[in-house]
């Protein structure tokens, strides 16, 4: 089948984009793009276009592939199709089903007029691949919606469903039928005349003000924790909207040159390729052919089981909640309640949806309850004990075919799946906290977890928008098992000489969304005793855990919730405190350390090379199938930042070699379970990368 197609109603040709799945611009559809309007253009029976693509996607954008190699710039460029629409002699209707991304929206926005399906979204999301617009979209954009909202349109990199793009005048039409309604529209147009291209319209960028436009940088560039692209956008946009056009397409295309050669855009296109290879799980059935799952029961209305309950009700599966008593449940409802009622506040889903999912949410303290459901989540306090109980009761009560599934942290899924007779129906599903917004699920398969079991939770993963990885079952299986090290770490530096306020600025300063430390203020100290507790009965002999959580909690700095931890907090502001360094410098003279200066470069070697040990001995174990998977659940479930590829990437473009130095030298210090992993070692002497373990 060509890459366009070309069928004709009276005279209009509609030219089909075919490259699927997602017409990506590869170099084939730009061909067949560039012939097929050279044709229709030339053609005298022609007197307007229409340019389509398939249900699920116009267009999803350049071809990602073929970044960095001659393919991405062999001619016809997209700028050079954009050129031709935009000069043609005749009208150009984009009609626009499923997704127009990235260099797709820019060919649209190319076109002299813009009709979408109600179900459409549109976007600019290059910044998640550390790029910008290449091919005009930030020329054009602004010269639609004007230049601060084109900058967060672009700097966001979210697709806008079809009724805000136009709202904010991307799309010109919303219809049902949008390829109908296009030849409509290029009928009208070829009789009326075509309005001005995009890039010849000025009013909306006319009274450009750049004092409101630098006032509003530090805003636009909030979130960009060390990301690059976010300022080159913002530079960008400045230019379309202060220099003539050809100028500030030219601005652009040195600006996209720059990106697409830099380390960033090489680590966030890892990311996106390494989420989508961790849906592939080899010897398990296609999510297409995997049982469907209708219904899902969840154990437990705490803030894990009712923010499950949340992200399955979203995607309009029924769910019923059990819990031990009445109070409990309402307690749990009103959590949901009020979880929706604040988004509704804030506009991100609209009354409806909050009706909708709550409608979808029921509670019961009956097992009997979950009779019919296809899947059930166990979302209790971490007791193995309590975890058997309830499974053992599951096991009566559900039918036979139903999975099981727990969402333990860290417990051992074969030990829970004992409780029962249908080992092979239960699995591990956690999710992280708060369920309703992180997108990480880490799939625990135990001993005798089904591949069809498997294959349930990896297709209900994508109906409720998670990204799942698989992972075996260990302590603390990928994410958590490698979190230990990096927590333990902050608290050595600590004892050494660091402060809290150096030890998160150098995390935060590398990317991450909160320093370890901060972190633990957030989450409480309490609780986390008990747990310290236990390990510290069951640590290697040759390992001691740092003191420093519990000489805080003797103080009554439990974190955020007693107004003081590793700092003292005014609301959630927080700030350094004295005591904090009093108490610290005291354990440390109690252990006889001499405390030092310790540079900052140090400070993250060691925080974030163990992670990377750690996970070369996930990859060892096979607890983790890909270094792409361990990435993958860093950058979705722990904050890791995206623009440096995940820990298994970064320490590959730090060296393996320095890793293992580092591993070397904690392990002397620490205890062997820090000494560096054998594959990684091998691989560092063999200068080979994880894909060629
Ligand atoms: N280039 C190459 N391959 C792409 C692609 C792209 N732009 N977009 C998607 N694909 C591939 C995926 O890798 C996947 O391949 P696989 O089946 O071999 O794993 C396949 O298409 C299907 O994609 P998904 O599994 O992601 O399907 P979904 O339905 O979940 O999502 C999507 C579809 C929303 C289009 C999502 O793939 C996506 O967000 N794609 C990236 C969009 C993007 O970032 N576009 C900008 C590109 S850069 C650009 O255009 C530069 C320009 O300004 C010059």
């Amino acid at each position: 089948m060509p890459s366009v197609t070309r069928t004709t109603e009276g005279k209009i040709a509609v030219l089909t984009m075919n490259a699927p799945p997602v017409n990506a611009l590869g170099t084939d559809l730009r061909a067949g793009i560039g012939e097929e309007f050279a044709l229709a253009l030339n053609d005298p029976e022609i007197s307007a276009i229409v340019l389509t693509g398939s249900d699920r996607a116009f267009s999803a954008g350049a071809d990602v592939r073929e970044f960095g190699t001659d393919k991405a710039v062999a001619e016809p460029r997209l700028k050079t199709l954009e050129s031709m629409i935009e000069g043609a002699n005749k009208p150009v209707v984009a009609a626009i089903s499923g997704v127009a991304l990235g260099g797709g929206l820019e060919l649209a926005l190319s076109c002299h007029a813009r009709v979408a399906a109600p179900t459409a979204r549109l976007g600019l999301p290059e910044v998640n691949l550390g790029l910008l617009p290449g091919a005009g979209g930030t020329v054009r954009l602004p010269r639609l919606v004007g230049a601060i909202r084109a900058a967060e349109i672009i700097i966001a990199g979210k697709p806008l469903p079809a009724a805000a793009a136009h709202e904010a005048g991307i799309a010109d039409e919303i219809a049902e039928d949008p390829v109908a309604a296009a030849v409509t529209l290029a009928t009208e147009l070829a009789i009326k005349g075509k309005p001005t291209p995009v890039i010849e319209r000025e009013d909306k960028i006319a009274d450009f003000d750049t004092d409101a436009f630098e006032a509003a940088r530090p805003g636009l560039l909030k979130k960009s924790r060390g990301a690059l692209a976010p300022a080159r956008i913002a530079d960008c946009v400045f230019a379309a909207c202060t220099r003539p056009p050809q100028e500030a397409l030219a601005f652009e295309e040195e600006a996209f040159k720059e990106l697409v050669t830099g380390s960033q855009h090489r680590a966030l296109k890892h990311v996106f390729f390494a989420e989508r290879q961790a849906r592939k799980v080899p010897g398990v059935p296609d999510p297409k052919e995997a049982a469907e799952i209708a219904s899902v029961g969840i154990i437990g209305s705490g803030l894990m089981g009712g923010g499950i309950a949340m992200v399955f009700a979203n995607a309009g599966i029924p769910v019923t909640i059990i819990d031990v008593a009445e109070d409990s449940l309402a307690k749990g409802r009103r959590m949901i309640e009020t979880n929706y009622q604040r988004s509704v506040d804030r506009g991100s889903i609209p009354q409806e949806k909050m009706d909708r999912s709550l409608y979808l949410i029921t509670g019961t303290t009956d097992y009997e309850g979950l009779g019919e459901t296809d899947l059930v989540i166990e979302a209790v306090f971490e007791n193995m004990e309590l975890k058997q109980d309830i499974f053992g009761r599951l096991d009566q009560v559900t039918r036979p075919e139903a999975i099981l599934a727990s969402n333990t942290s860290s417990l051992d899924i074969d030990q829970i799946a004992s409780a029962t007779s249908r080992p092979e129906k239960v699995i591990g599903a956690h999710f992280f906290s708060p369920a309703n917004v992180m997108k990480l699920l880490e799939v625990v398969k135990g001993t005798k977890t089904s591949p069809e079991t498997i294959g349930a939770i990896f297709a209900i993963a994508q109906r409720i928008a998670k990204v799942p990885v698989l992972a075996g079952n260990c302590d603390g299986f990928i994410g958590n098992r490698m979190l230990q090290y990096y927590t333990a770490e902050a608290e050595y530096l600590l004892e050494e000489g660091a402060t809290p306020e150096q030890v998160d600025r150098v995390a935060e300063g590398f990317g991450m969304a909160m320093g370890p430390l901060a972190m633990r203020d957030l989450s409480g100290m309490d609780t986390s005793i008990r747990i310290r507790e236990i390990r510290r009965k069951t640590m290697p002999a040759d390992e001691r855990m740092a003191e420093v959580v519990e000489r805080l909690v003797e103080a009554g700095r439990i974190g955020q919730k007693s107004g003081k931890g590793y700092y003292r907090y005014e609301g959630r502001k927080r700030i350094p405190d004295p005591e904090t360094t009093r108490i610290i410098e005291e354990l440390s003279a109690s252990l006889g350390i001499e405390r030092r200066e310790i540079p900052d470069e140090e400070v993250r070697d060691r925080l974030f090379m163990p992670l990377v040990n750690e996970g070369a001995k996930e990859l060892e174990e096979g607890i983790a199938l890909r270094a792409g998977d361990i990435d993958t659940v860093w950058v979705n479930g722990y904050g890791f930042p995206a623009h440096r590829g995940g820990p298994m990437f970064w320490g590959q473009e730090v060296g393996l070699d320095r890793v293992a130095a580092t591993a070397e030298r904690l392990a002397e210090k620490n205890g062997q379970r820090w000494a560096p992993s054998q594959l990684m070692v091998r691989l560092a002497t063999e200068g080979k990368s994880w894909d060629q373990a």
